[in-house]
């Protein structure tokens, strides 16, 4: 049987990057076949470069504001991407909007996790509207990056209820939970 070449991932991170850590664990011991070729910040002060620099992955700083505009920064991080061999690039709480052209450029090769159950809360505060909104159940979702924010097919969902009294830390931390399960499984 054919066994297909391990992916060699790039992980796009702006904080705390337990997501991250999520998949760099899945890949150590065999749940994604591939491996952590680059993590990339836009944010110096990220802890996810932390994580990065213990488990021995390459990672690197592009500040956005170094930039002109926003096509500036996408290439490169596009050339940085190429320049360690990346071929398929996980968004893991990178708090920047990505151009068109980079999502064409990964087309098909981006993937993204976002803290609801799309379509439903697009956008930021997710848990906090969730609790607004009177949800009963809340959650995350996997999907493949297109150029509409927090649009794109879905890979995979994840759910969870929400329970009286919840605060959106107290959801939130329940939700990341699911996050780390269905990142690595997506
Ligand atoms: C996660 O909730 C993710 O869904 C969102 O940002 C958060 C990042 O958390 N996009 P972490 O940095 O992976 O801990």
């Amino acid at each position: 049987m054919h066994t297909p070449a391990p992916l060699n991932i790039g992980v796009l991170i702006s904080g705390n990057g337990s997501n991250l850590q999520a998949l760099i664990d899945a890949c150590a011991d065999g749940r994604i076949h591939g491996r952590i070729n680059l993590v990339l910040s836009n944010k110096d002060t990220a802890y996810g470069l932390e994580r990065a620099r213990k488990s021995g992955i390459p990672c690197a700083v592009i500040r956005h504001r170094d930039f002109d505009s926003r096509e500036a920064f996408d290439a490169a991080m596009t050339r940085m991407l190429h320049e360690h061999g990346v071929d398929f690039v996980c968004l893991a709480g990178f708090m920047r909007l990505v151009t068109d052209t980079f999502v064409d450029a990964w087309h098909n090769r981006l993937i993204n996790i976002h803290p609801s159950l799309l379509p439903d809360f697009k956008g930021l505060d997710t848990h906090a509207r969730a609790i607004a909104a009177d949800c009963k159940t809340h959650g995350c979702t996997v999907h493949y990056v297109r150029p509409a924010m927090d649009e794109g097919p879905i890979i995979m969902q994840a759910s969870v209820p929400v329970l009286p009294g919840d605060t959106p830390e107290s959801l939130g931390a329940r939700v990341l939970e699911q996050e780390h399960i269905c990142y690595v499984a997506a």
